[in-house]
């Protein structure tokens, strides 16, 4: 396992250029598939995530180029309709394939996604909303098996804002016969970039991040070229990477109106912000405010995927401060690790009761998934003497490099 050694103490103070949104650019390339044609993807972050779906991609007869921040992809040799056991254990968000494959070939075999550190992840709302489209679903020995000989428009309700449930109803439905509607669909920015992508693949989709998408459905749908959206999560991950050591952090390229919820709770612990269209301009004081209460909700509420590297702002910050993870069972796993550092956390079921000390102090620990490693790194950065954060490979599936980045901030970090 590789590691991240950082040496704590010193500000984070510099300009970052964001990276593409993963969450936005692994439903993307998977639509990709559902044009016979050639697709080009600018401003796609080199992340872990992205290399295994353009491994996807290639098992399915695709061609992937990657050349200098895009990623073309061409569908014409597309030859299989199937995602085997050791991608998807690989990487369980292939199953946003499911919808994609089926609108192509109207028909898919993907293998179970299983778990993952932060849950089960149970995937119930795609397999009933993509019943609802026409979609005759098996599962045995572990594989699902569909086959749509004719996908039809449906009123489909999602008991729960679902991200990945939305994306796969989206993808089934964008070709099915006659109209579509999704409620309580999830509103996440990352939907709205994937509905502006099928559209520009000739796609009739309407309505994304107000929570009732509609979908007329078109025959075809043809290659076209897009912009992925910055990544707001990794945006405020290295807002926060600067906050908890009072520096000074400029981004470009990023989206501000997406980070609302984000903004807002930086702005509690004491950092001043000025926002431009697509630029953030963040100053932190020596030591930042506790937050009151944070309840991570679906957008646009608090995102769940910012609490981990949240709470290492919250550890060294003046007063106590409450987290609430109400989107997954199981994403308090970086506490034990915070602990080591000194922090003096309090988990019950998922309220965590976070009381600011004046220092962390240097350790070895362990990252058990993506943000939670990165929320080691943060503390890192503002903790007394050396840190090892061990598992730096599950940080690389979300963070572009994130050692470099760090580093032209004037972090002193490098990686073994
Ligand atoms: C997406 O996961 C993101 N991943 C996650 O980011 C993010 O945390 C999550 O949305 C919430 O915003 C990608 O986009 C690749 P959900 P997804 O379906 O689609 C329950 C990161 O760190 N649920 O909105 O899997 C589920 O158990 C990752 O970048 C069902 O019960 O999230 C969870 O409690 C982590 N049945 C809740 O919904 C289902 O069929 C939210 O899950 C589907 C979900």
């Amino acid at each position: 396992m590789g590691k991240l050694i950082i040496d704590g103490g010193g500000k984070v103070s510099g300009e970052i250029r964001v990276q593409g949104a993963k969450n936005a650019v692994l439903p993307i390339l998977a639509a990709t598939v559902m044009a016979d044609g050639v697709s080009t993807l600018k401003n796609c972050p080199k992340l872990r995530d992205v290399d295994k779906t353009d491994l996807v991609l290639e098992r399915l007869g695709c061609k992937v180029i990657r050349e200098d921040g895009a990623v073309t992809v061409d569908t014409r040799g597309m030859c299989d309709c199937k995602i085997c056991e050791d991608l998807m254990r690989e990487m369980r968000s292939s199953i946003i394939f499911l919808g994609a494959i089926i609108s192509r070939c109207k028909r898919a075999v993907v293998s179970m996604p299983g778990g993952c550190p932060i849950g089960l992840r149970p995937i119930d709302l795609h397999l009933k909303a993509l019943k609802e489209l026409g979609v005759e679903i098996q599962e045995e020995h572990g594989y699902i098996k569909c086959a749509a000989p004719k996908l039809v428009g449906a009123n489909i309700h999602l008991d729960f804002p679902s991200v990945g449930a939305t994306e796969n109803a989206m993808l089934a439905a964008v070709c099915a016969r006659g109209t579509t509607t999704i409620s309580n669909a999830a509103r996440e920015p990352e939907i709205t970039d994937l509905g502006n992508f099928l559209n520009s693949m000739g796609a009739n989709v309407h309505g994304m991040g107000s929570g009732v998408i509609t979908i007329h459905g078109v025959e075809k749908l043809h290659g076209a070229d897009h912009t992925i959206m910055p990544d707001r999560i990794v945006a405020a991950t290295y807002l926060a990477a600067s906050a908890v050591t009072g520096g000074e952090m400029c981004l470009t390229n990023v989206n501000p109106r997406d980070m609302d919820a984000m903004l807002y709770a930086l702005r509690e612990m004491g950092v001043k912000l000025r926002v431009e269209r697509d630029k953030i301009i963040q100053t932190a004081p020596e030591r930042l405010k506790s937050i009151h209460t944070v309840r991570t909700m679906p957008y646009p509420g608090f995102p769940t995927d910012i609490q981990s590297p949240f709470m290492a702002l919250a550890c060294t910050a003046r007063g106590t401060s409450v987290f609430v993870e109400n989107i997954f069972e199981n994403r308090f796993q970086n506490v034990d690790e915070l602990t080591r550092m000194g922090a003096d956390i309090k988990t019950e079921g998922r309220t965590a009761v976070i009381r600011g000390v004046k220092r962390l102090e240097g350790a070895n620990v362990v990252a058990r998934e993506l943000r939670g490693g990165a929320s080691l790194v943060i503390a890192a950065l503002a903790a007394n003497g050396t840190t090892t954060v061990s598992g730096v490979e599950l940080i690389d599936r979300g963070y572009e490099n994130i050692e470099k980045y760090l580093l032209e901030c004037g972090a002193k970090i490098r990686r073994e």
